[in-house]
């Protein structure tokens, strides 16, 4: 099969200025893109898009300001004439305490940006889509922690499992347009999210990730989920609508407790 191509299409990447939306900024426009990165962090967003070069460009966009998804959305058709894809990546991990003792202002902060802020964006970037006919394809960054306990506090658990909903719904109603809705979900990679939150250098957290890790042999890497991204956003996927591609070697997919316990 070759490599999935962009070519001609123009994509937004929120959160595209640091890892693993960085590494799908980078691969997309690789793959023929023309990318905007929107982000908060603009001195690493302008960074990001002069390395990337023309026409890769940076645009700062917080998505919990509904009104500048909605410009940045309004901007991007402008300056290209078209969206093809979203990429509603940003997302924060906070440290909101254990459930007994849950910092509910903190809960607040975690929603607005990784549910309230991709329901911005999907519903934005719907709606240039569908008005201008085009069979856009939107993916959303979700987590292992989009379909089990454990990975993080409740607060970040709660908003990824919301945000999956969502990504189905969407696709149930945005099928009717040709336009397709799926998520990627990593587990965990070495980016200034996961190395602020265990107060680890990324050595640190790769040794500690593989250390449970099902699939041996390979570390799971910011590049590996921009693949993923990439193949749920081009005309490869053309059919694959409302999936939740995990991303994960199998972590979630057996327990390995209980695989010990039956001797396997
Ligand atoms: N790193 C992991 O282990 C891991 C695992 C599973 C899922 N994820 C998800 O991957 C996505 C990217 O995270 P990352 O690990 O690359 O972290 P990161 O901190 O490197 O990147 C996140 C980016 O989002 C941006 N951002 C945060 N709030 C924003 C806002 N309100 N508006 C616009 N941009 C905003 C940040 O400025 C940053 O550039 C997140 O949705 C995260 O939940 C990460």
């Amino acid at each position: 099969m070759s490599k999935p191509r962009l070519d001609g299409k123009v994509a937004i990447v929120t959160g595209g200025a640091s890892g693993i939306g960085e590494a799908m900024a980078r691969l997309f426009a690789a793959s023929g893109a023309t990318v905007v990165i929107a982000d908060i962090q603009d001195a690493l967003g302008e960074a990001v898009a002069a390395s990337i070069g023309p026409p890769c460009t940076y645009t700062r966009c917080d998505v919990t300001d509904e009104a500048q998804v909605e410009s940045t959305v309004a901007a991007a058709v402008a300056a290209h004439g078209r969206l093809d894809v979203m990429l509603s990546n940003a997302g924060v991990l906070l440290l909101t305490g254990s459930v007994t003792d849950m910092d509910l202002s903190a809960l607040d902060r975690v929603m607005a940006v990784n549910f309230r802020g991709a329901a911005a964006c999907v519903k934005h970037a719907a709606r240039a889509m569908v008005s201008a006919g085009t069979r856009g394809a939107i993916v959303c960054t979700g987590s292992v922690a989009c379909v089990q306990g454990g990975y993080g506090p409740a607060s970040y658990t709660a908003s990824k499992h919301a945000l999956l909903g969502l990504v189905r719904a969407a696709a149930g109603e945005l099928g009717r347009h040709g336009v397709r809705v799926n998520l990627v979900s990593p587990g965990g990679v070495a980016t200034p999210l996961s190395m602020a939150v265990a107060g680890m250098g990324a050595e640190e957290i790769e040794a500690s990730t593989e250390a449970h890790s099902v699939l041996r042999g390979k570390v799971l890497r910011a590049a590996d989920v921009a693949e993923a991204a990439l193949f749920l956003a081009s005309d490869q996927a053309g059919f694959v609508s409302g999936h939740n591609l995990i991303v994960d070697g199998a972590t979630t997919a057996v327990n390995p407790a209980v695989m010990r316990s039956v001797g396997l």
